[in-house]
């Protein structure tokens, strides 16, 4: 990596992507998961610091931000609002469809009435007069899927969403909600070790669907001394999270990384890995070993 590139992180490098084919975004984003408490429950610790990495994240030239009414609940949509409102050309991705009842403890809740309120608070909480991107953060075993879908539909039709993604979701879910409404997103768990959506990232890929792998960072035992991605990281002066984002981007021009941070020190180091360009045999070699630590982790 460049001196250049080190001193001006800029998310514009990672290139753009159109979400729902008309809502352009730097494909680099950030995850808002973690200006809350331990366990995803309540305040932060360090309040300020994060209000401060919020503010941080549009002069880096990211302007995808994900959350979910679940996240607190409410803290991390009230904190997107209270350090960046009025939003200036920045998309607020939410969720709904978990509940809380405690630190780490996410029940779902696909009933339609509940998605629909969810979503209305969202809008109100976030101060947005439509959302531009709402996921739907589960489908609920527990409810019929149609109803799930009917329900994102309806808040399509009612203006009150712009654009409408899924989490968690295999190929034949993301073709049976795409009956009844556009998919625009889907996100999944991903990362260079842990390779389980595979199937659904080239589906997306083939069908231009933005992917947004959620715990993009985790390198597993590549982030240990000695490693592949650490002697690469070490090679172009860069850090192995900045590698293992950088892979990301590389892997798939439909791929929306939002890697999750509450210190400013953190989204600086991630959002330079925009500028950092993987060669053909580091990406190829990157891959392979990834492949091999996830298929080790299976057995
Ligand atoms: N759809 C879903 O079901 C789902 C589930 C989980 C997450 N998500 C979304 O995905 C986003 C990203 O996932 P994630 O936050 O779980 O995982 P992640 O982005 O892979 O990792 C975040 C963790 O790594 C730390 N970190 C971040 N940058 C770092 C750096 N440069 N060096 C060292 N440590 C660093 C953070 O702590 P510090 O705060 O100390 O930096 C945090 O503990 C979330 O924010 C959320 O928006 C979605």
């Amino acid at each position: 990596m460049t001196s250049e590139q080190k001193a001006t992180p800029n998310a514009a490098l990672s290139g753009t992507f159109k979400i729902g084919g008309d809502l352009s975004v730097n494909r680099l984003g950030f995850g808002a998961m973690r200006v809350t408490g331990d366990g995803v429950w309540g305040d932060p610790a360090d309040r300020e610091a994060c209000l401060q990495t919020l503010r941080r994240v549009p002069e880096l030239n990211i302007d995808l931000i994900d959350t979910a009414d679940s996240y607190g609940p409410a803290v991390s949509e009230e904190l997107i609002r209270e350090a960046l409102h009025p939003y200036d050309q920045v998309v607020i991705a939410t969720k709904g469809g978990l509940t809380r009842t405690g630190p780490n403890v996410w029940p779902p809740c696909g009933r339609p009435e509940y998605l629909i309120q969810q979503a209305y608070i969202s809008r109100r909480r976030l101060g947005v007069e439509v959302i531009d991107l709402w996921q739907l953060h589960r489908i609920d075993p527990k409810v019929p899927r149609d109803e799930q879908f009917d329900a994102i539909r309806k808040l399509m039709d009612d203006g009150v969403i712009r654009h409408a993604g899924l989490s968690e979701v295999n190929v034949e879910e993301i073709q049976a909600a795409r009956q009844v409404f556009p998919v625009a997103t889907v996100q999944n768990l991903y990362n260079l070790v842990n390779r389980k959506s595979e199937d659904v990232l080239d589906y997306c890929q083939r069908e231009n669907i933005g992917f947004i792998p959620w715990y993009p960072l985790a390198a597993g035992g590549l982030a240990r001394e000695g490693s592949v991605l650490v002697a690469v990281a070490q090679r172009l002066n860069a850090t192995p999270s900045q590698v293992a984002l950088a892979w990301l981007l590389r892997r798939s021009p439909v791929m929306l990384p939002i890697p999750g941070t509450g210190k400013v020190k953190h989204l600086e180091e991630n959002t330079a890995a925009a500028g950092l360009t993987l060669s053909d045999e580091d990406f190829r070699t990157l891959d392979e070993v990834g492949r091999q630590e996830y298929a080790g982790q299976q057995k």
